[in-house]
């Protein structure tokens, strides 16, 4: 039985739907279920439901509100991933943890992997970080799978945004100067489940892996993607108009590189994500004419 918090969310959502599909037991919790920060809560559900292994898809995701949401950032990025931490240990119980590539500032020249330094930008990627350590610090037994630009069928994100403008709009303006690796919950949610039986044989598979798609774009290359993707089924193609950053001030400070060098995680898995175009074209596709 797995365990999974977060099951709102888009990673949580899809590793329901991921799991159901492959037969795997799960016990997937929402927020208003247990809230990851209150330690009671998180060690009833534990006991409750005894998993193999625990996944924590649950996080403060809003990057923008989290430079004034302070508090709600710090509990669902580091404490609440302190407290999983913490009742997974008691119970010798595998953790698998996500994270973000916007631990990093962005000025590297090149994909950054697992050992470069932290340096967010933004409260968002120093929570995260901060969940980081208090994972690594609470649970011997936890892999931390840092992602990036995650999309997919449920939930909230940029892609389903691209899709929804395009059909209302004649141009879309997009950011061309942040370079990154669009990453779909689909491949996070099975690649968590090819983990899940390996970790139960206690092994040496545990720590900090980078995952996401293969190969990197901006977000203005993301968008034109996901519009043509559409385009291909409605002939509606609007313009994509790459913009810089400078054009489009936002709260949050974003890594201008934050591609993830995932080679460590291909060597010692066996496997990797699809490259992110071809999941970007498979998921705009599923959602033209729903979302
Ligand atoms: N989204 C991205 O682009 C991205 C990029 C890199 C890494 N990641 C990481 O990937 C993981 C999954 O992200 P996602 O995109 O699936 O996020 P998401 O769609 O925002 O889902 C996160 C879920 O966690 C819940 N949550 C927030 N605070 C909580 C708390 N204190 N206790 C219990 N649940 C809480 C949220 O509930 P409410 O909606 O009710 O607040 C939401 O349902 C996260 O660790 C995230 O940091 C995401």
């Amino acid at each position: 039985m797995i365990l999974i918090f977060g099951a709102g969310g888009q990673v949580g959502q899809e590793l329901q739907r991921t799991a159901f599909a492959k037969g795997v037991a799960c016990k997937a919790l929402s927020r208003l279920e247990v809230d990851i920060a209150n330690a009671a809560d998180v060690a009833r559900a534990l006991d409750e439901t005894a998993p193999t292994l625990v996944v924590n898809a649950a996080a403060y995701t809003k990057v923008d509100l989290a430079e004034t949401e302070i508090n709600a950032a710090q509990r669902g990025n580091e404490i609440g991933p302190g407290v999983i931490g913490k009742a997974c240990a008691a119970r010798e119980t595998p953790l698998i943890h996500l994270s973000t590539d916007y631990v990093f500032d962005g000025t590297k020249i090149g994909p950054y992997m697992e050992s470069d330094p932290l340096a967010p930008l933004g409260v968002y990627g120093r929570t995260k970080a901060a969940g980081e350590s208090a994972v690594r610090d609470a649970a011997p037994l936890h892999i931390i799978l840092r992602t990036s630009w995650v999309y997919g069928e449920f939930g909230n994100n940029f892609l389903k945004t691209m899709l929804r403008l395009a059909r209302d709009r004649d141009e879309l303006r997009v950011v061309a100067d942040q370079h990154g690796c669009p990453t779909s919950a689909r491949d996070i949610a099975v690649a968590i489940l090819r983990l899940a039986p390996r970790l139960e044989t206690g092994s040496d598979l545990y720590g900090l892996y980078h995952f996401a798609g293969v190969g990197a774009t901006s977000w203005h290359g993301f968008a034109s993607r996901i519009v043509e993707a559409q385009a291909n089924i409605t002939g509606r193609r609007p313009k994509v108009t790459a913009i810089a950053t400078a054009d489009y001030p936002t709260p949050a400070r974003r890594p201008a590189n934050s591609v993830l060098d995932c080679s460590l995680f291909v060597r010692k898995f066996g496997f990797g994500a699809h490259h992110w175009g071809e999941e970007t074209d498979a998921v705009a596709q599923a959602l033209t004419g729903k979302s």
